[in-house]
């Protein structure tokens, strides 16, 4: 039997036009599988690349509905899923498809929402935390000593990890692209915070620490990229993990400056690697949505961490779920700070 349901569409890769609302209604949740009645979807800078057309993992699927992660009420679950029944209250991470007012899920990318939590905070905590996490204790080896920089603080990976590296009694410091993002910044945890919309990011970096940093974490690609790894210590690890300053705040695609873009990406030197002893590692969530020991691995210790009152609440801005465009907008100029969710 199949229910009403809505869900944005990008039917073609493209600018804002591309969006569609699409009720083709739900079917039931197939075998092991959950039915989720969405209250709130978390929006991320993957999403832009999705409806872009410049997501490897999206290629070949269009017409696709965007949206990696949500919370809601469960509806109805197949018979062999015993571990959620109706009226329970989850959130969720789901390999595309959470822009939707329903959703088939299988259960294991399933969570109980805490019950402090609203469902705002539930579509807004999956994908920066679990990104934050395998970035910093997963890839980046992270120890107590280790002094941390951290690109565009402010974003919602950004106060994650700051949220982490605090956790861990760790200095990071804080890079943000423009004055209004310092304060933020400084609340998610930041020792430093460099405004390099007004200071000189490399020279402030290098005042701060003369010798480099530890463990460098960026997500800007090649605006960054190249000093990024000059500013490593002996020892230190650069770890890439998005190119968010190939984009232009226009909503559309610009490949001439996504070829110079490309072109001009750094390429790094292995002879150099080995003669200063640094390391580069890069890693895209996405592709690990089927390690499922892992994902609850690391929800396991994030919702511990969330109980004993350590992660706190993370800047959400809200936007109706009909208004999916100005949410784009939002995050694509640069300027949000913290998470963007659609309500429902
Ligand atoms: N590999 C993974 O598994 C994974 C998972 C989640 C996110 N990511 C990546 O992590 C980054 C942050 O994601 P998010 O969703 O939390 O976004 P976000 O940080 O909230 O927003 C993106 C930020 O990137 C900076 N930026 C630099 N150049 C930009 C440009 N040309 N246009 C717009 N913003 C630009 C801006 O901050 P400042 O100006 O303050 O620097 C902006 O606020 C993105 O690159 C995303 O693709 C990767």
């Amino acid at each position: 039997m199949t229910k009403p349901r809505k869900r944005i569409i990008v039917q073609k890769p493209g600018g804002y036009s591309a969006f569609h609302i699409d009720d083709t209604p739900i079917a039931d949740p197939q075998p092991g599988e959950v039915q989720v009645d969405v209250k709130a979807c978390g929006i991320n800078f993957a999403d832009v690349a999705v409806r872009l057309g410049l997501y490897q993992a999206a290629k070949g699927a269009y017409p696709l509905c965007p949206g990696l992660e949500f919370a809601g009420v469960v509806k109805d679950a197949a018979m062999d899923t015993m571990s959620f029944k109706p009226g329970d209250h989850v959130f969720g991470a789901s390999r595309f498809g959470a822009y939707a007012t329903r959703v088939n899920c299988p259960a294991e990318h399933l969570w109980r929402l805490p019950a402090t939590w609203d469902y705002i905070r539930g579509a807004s905590f999956p994908v920066v935390y679990l990104t934050a996490y395998y970035a910093l204790h997963q890839v980046g080896h992270l120890k107590k000593s280790d002094l941390v920089l951290v690109h565009s603080a402010a974003g919602g990976v950004g106060t994650a990890l700051l949220h982490l590296l605090k956790i861990n009694g760790n200095i990071g410091v804080g890079i943000v692209g423009r004055s209004e993002k310092s304060a933020p910044a400084k609340e998610a945890g930041a020792t430093f915070v460099i405004d390099k919309g007004t200071q000189d990011l490399w020279k402030k970096a290098e005042e701060i620490s003369p010798e480099g940093y530890d463990l460098i974490l960026d997500a800007n690609g090649l605006s960054t990229l190249r000093h990024s790894y000059n500013h490593l210590r002996p020892g230190g690890r650069l770890l890439i993990y998005g190119f968010a300053s190939m984009f232009s705040n226009s909503g559309k695609k610009n490949l001439p400056k996504l070829i110079w873009y490309y072109l001009r990406t750094p390429r790094f030197n292995p002879f150099d690697l080995t003669g200063s002893n640094k390391t580069i590692s890069g890693f895209n969530l996405i592709y690990l949505f089927e390690n499922i020991e892992l994902f609850h691995h690391i929800m396991a210790d994030l919702l511990k961490w969330d109980s004993e009152g350590l992660i706190p609440p993370m800047p959400v801005t809200t936007f109706p779920f009909e208004d999916v465009v100005s949410a784009h907008q939002a995050i694509e100029s640069g300027n949000s700070i913290g998470k963007l969710v659609l309500a429902m």
